[in-house]
C-alpha cells in the first residue's frame, strides 16, 4: 500500500519529466524502427541453386550469405582475404548448418584476379543462379588499382563489371536466374567524369566514390536492356546506412568534433542483417521475377536520381568501361 502510495507521489511531483521521458523514448523507438527500414519476408528455398556473393567475409555481404545458406544454396563467398573469408564461411556454416558453403580468392583491384575467379568458376560449377556485386570500397585516398585505376572505380564498378560479363553464360545457362547490385543513395550526388574517369586532375574521396556508385546503377541499367528476354533479371539498390567497416578509410581521418557528434547517431543507424534485407529481397523475392534494370531502397523500387535513368551516359559508360577491361 505504502509502496504504491510512494509511486504515485514520486509520479505526481515528476509528471512532467516523466512525460518528457516517455516521449523521448518512444520517439528514440519510432526513429529506430523507421532507419531499420524494410525487411524481406519472402520465404523462398534456394535449394539446388548456386549463389555467388563478393566481398562475404564482413558486412552486409557476409549477412546476405548467411541468409542464403539457410535457405539451402550452395554458397560461394568471393574475397579478397582468404583467411578471413574461411573464418566467415566457418561462421555460416555453423549458423545455417549447411555445410555448402566455399571461398574462393577474389581480388576485384586487379583485372586477372576477376579473370581467374570466373575461370574458376566457369570451369567448376555447373550453374550459377544469383550474383551479389556486394563489395565494395569507400572514400580511400587516392589509390590505384594493379591496371592502374583509380580505386573506387576500378573495385565498385570496373571489376564487377568484368566479373559480371565473364559468368553471363553461365548465369543465361541457370536462368531464371539473377544479378544484384549493391549501390548506395550516394549515387545521387554522382556524376560520371568522362573526360577524367580516373580523376586524375582533381581526386576527391567523395567525389570518386559517388561516381563508383552511380556507375553501379548506370550499369544495372543497361544490363537489364541487354538481358531482355533471356530471363537474367537485375537489379540495383541502396542498402541503407549500415554499421559495417565500410568507414575504415574515412573514420580516422575525421576531426574529434566530428567524431563526437557523429557518436550517437551509431545506435541509429542499421545493424548489418538490417542492412542485408534490401539485398535479400532482391536476391529471392518471388514479386521480382519478371522485373529488371530497377533500383530499390529499403525493400521496395525507389526512383534513382535522374542521372542514373540517363540511357545514352549508361550506354556510353558501358563502351567506355569495356574498353577500360579489355571487352570491347
Ligand atoms: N555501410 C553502409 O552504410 C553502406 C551504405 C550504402 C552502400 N553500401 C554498400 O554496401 C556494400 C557492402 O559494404 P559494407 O558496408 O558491408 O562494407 P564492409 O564491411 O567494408 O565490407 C566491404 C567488403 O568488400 C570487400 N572488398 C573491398 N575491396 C575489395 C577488393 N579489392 N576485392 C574484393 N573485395 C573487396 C571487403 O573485403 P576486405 O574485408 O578484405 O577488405 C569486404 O568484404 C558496398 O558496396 C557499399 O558501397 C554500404
Ligand atoms: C577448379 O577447382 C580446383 C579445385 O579447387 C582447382 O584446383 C582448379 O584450379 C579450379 N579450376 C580453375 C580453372 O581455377
Ligand atoms: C512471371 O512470368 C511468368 C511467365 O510469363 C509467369 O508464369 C509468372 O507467374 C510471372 N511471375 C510473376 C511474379 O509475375
Amino acid at each position: 500500500m505504502q509502496y504504491t502510495e510512494g509511486i504515485r507521489d514520486f509520479a505526481e511531483r515528476h509528471a512532467i519529466a516523466l512525460s518528457v521521458a516517455f516521449v523521448a523514448g518512444a520517439g528514440l523507438l519510432a526513429v529506430r524502427r523507421w532507419m531499420a527500414g524494410g525487411v524481406c519476408r519472402s520465404k523462398a528455398r534456394l535449394d539446388g541453386k548456386t549463389v555467388l556473393i563478393t566481398g562475404a567475409n564482413t558486412g552486409i555481404g557476409k549477412e546476405t550469405a548467411l541468409d542464403m545458406a539457410q535457405r539451402g544454396a550452395r554458397v560461394i563467398l568471393a574475397c579478397r582475404d582468404m583467411t578471413r573469408a574461411r573464418i566467415a564461411a566457418d561462421e555460416i556454416r555453423q549458423k545455417s548448418g549447411n555445410g555448402n558453403v566455399l571461398v574462393k580468392k577474389l581480388d576485384l583491384a586487379s583485372l586477372q584476379s576477376v579473370r581467374d575467379l570466373a575461370k574458376d568458376v566457369q570451369e567448376n560449377e555447373t550453374r550459377l543462379d544469383i550474383l551479389i556485386n556486394n563489395a565494395g570500397i569507400m572514400m580511400c585516398p587516392k589509390w590505384k588499382t594493379e591496371d592502374g585505376f583509380e580505386m573506387q572505380f576500378g573495385v565498385n564498378h570496373l571489376g564487377h563489371f568484368l566479373l559480371t560479363n565473364s559468368l553471363l553464360d553461365l548465369l543465361k545457362k541457370s536462368a531464371p536466374s539473377r544479378v544484384v547490385i549493391v549501390s548506395s543513395l550516394a549515387h545521387e550526388k554522382g556524376h560520371i567524369h568522362f573526360d577524367d574517369i580516373n580523376l586524375d586532375k582533381s581526386y576527391k574521396r567523395e567525389q570518386s566514390y559517388r561516381q563508383s556508385k552511380l556507375a553501379n546503377v548506370l550499369f544495372g541499367r543497361e544490363l537489364a536492356a541487354r538481358l531482355q528476354g533471356t530471363d537474367v533479371t537485375v537489379y540495383s539498390l541502396h542498402p541503407g546506412v549500415i554499421r559495417t567497416e565500410l568507414g575504415r578509410h574515412l573514420l580516422p581521418t575525421l576531426p574529434l568534433w566530428k567524431k563526437i557528434i557523429l557518436k550517437p547517431f551509431i545506435m541509429l543507424i542499421k545493424s548489418p542483417w538490417e542492412g542485408a534485407q534490401t539485398t535479400i529481397y532482391c536476391a529471392v523475392d518471388e514479386s521480382l521475377a519478371n522485373v529488371s534494370g530497377l533500383y530499390y531502397s529499403d525493400c521496395a523500387p525507389k526512383t534513382p536520381a535522374p542521372q542514373a535513368l540517363n540511357d545514352a551516359t549508361a550506354k556510353k559508360l558501358w563502351d567506355l568501361s569495356a574498353s577500360m577491361v579489355g571487352l570491347a
